[in-house]
């Protein structure tokens, strides 16, 4: 019995950074579930495969094994690209759900809980999820962020190139049939336009504090004091 928390919301709105900061803040087992795609992306560019063949790209995300996520190449644009459209897959997705849904249920005994970021955790994966956030932010504010991180990877970047390709992205994601991204019903909206990392953080914390009865940071014994429970 612990709580879940969800993260949706489009590329590049900071769900990372505020999925990282709150697994720390009240010791939380975390998965970037999209780190999953990029992943079998990245094993089926291994084999030279094509993400429109019929049995691969669904044969590479069965294959995955936890060392796969850590590969150095996934966030290259390739894989990038790649995984957004192996991400349109019913196969696929249907493949990695099992992954995602035992991360959860797996949860490590010194954790507190478990928080997932991702497009679909709060409405596919853990619709039960006591919490849950949608991360958002205009597209230009998300493309601006992605150039300066690029830049800073001293990476080759022109803005208007990224921009364009985060709105590809974002119409495949919201586009496709199979778990689009969209909010569940009863996330809370994070909109990060106007806010800096900072005040997202903040918000979230006090929302986890309200609905768990946990205080500002973890429980130090790994278990929450009270609170939502799902699992
Ligand atoms: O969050 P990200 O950019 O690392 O995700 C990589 C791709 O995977 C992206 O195109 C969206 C997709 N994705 C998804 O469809 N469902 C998820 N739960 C997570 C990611």
């Amino acid at each position: 019995m612990f709580p879940v928390i969800t993260v949706d919301g489009p590329a590049a709105a900071g769900k990372g950074t505020l999925v990282r900061r709150l697994a720390q803040q009240f010791n939380l087992a975390a998965l970037d579930t999209g780190a999953l795609y990029r992943a079998t992306a990245a094993r089926l560019l291994d084999c030279g495969g094509d993400p429109s063949d019929p049995v691969l790209p669904r044969d590479s995300a069965r294959s995955l094994t936890t060392d796969d996520l850590t590969r150095p190449d996934l966030r290259t644009e390739t894989v990038s690209q790649v995984a957004s459209v192996l991400a349109t897959r019913p196969d696929v997705r249907a493949a990695l759900l099992d992954f995602q849904r035992g991360f959860v249920r797996q949860k490590p005994a010194d954790k507190a809980g478990v928080i997932l970021d991702g497009r679909d955790t709060g409405t596919v994966i853990c619709p039960e999820a006591p919490i849950k956030f949608f991360v958002t932010a205009r597209d230009t504010v998300r493309a601006k962020r992605r150039y300066k991180e690029l830049l800073a990877r001293k990476e080759p970047a022109i803005y208007a190139h990224v921009l364009e390709d985060l709105q590809a992205r974002d119409r495949r994601d919201s586009s496709r049939t199979s778990a689009p991204l969209k909010a569940a019903d009863d996330a809370v909206i994070l909109d990060s336009s106007d806010l800096d990392s900072e005040a997202v953080f903040a918000r979230a914390v006090q929302i986890v504090c309200d609905r768990t009865g946990w205080t500002g940071s973890h429980p130090a014994n790994g278990r929450p004091s009270r609170g939502l429970v799902s699992h």
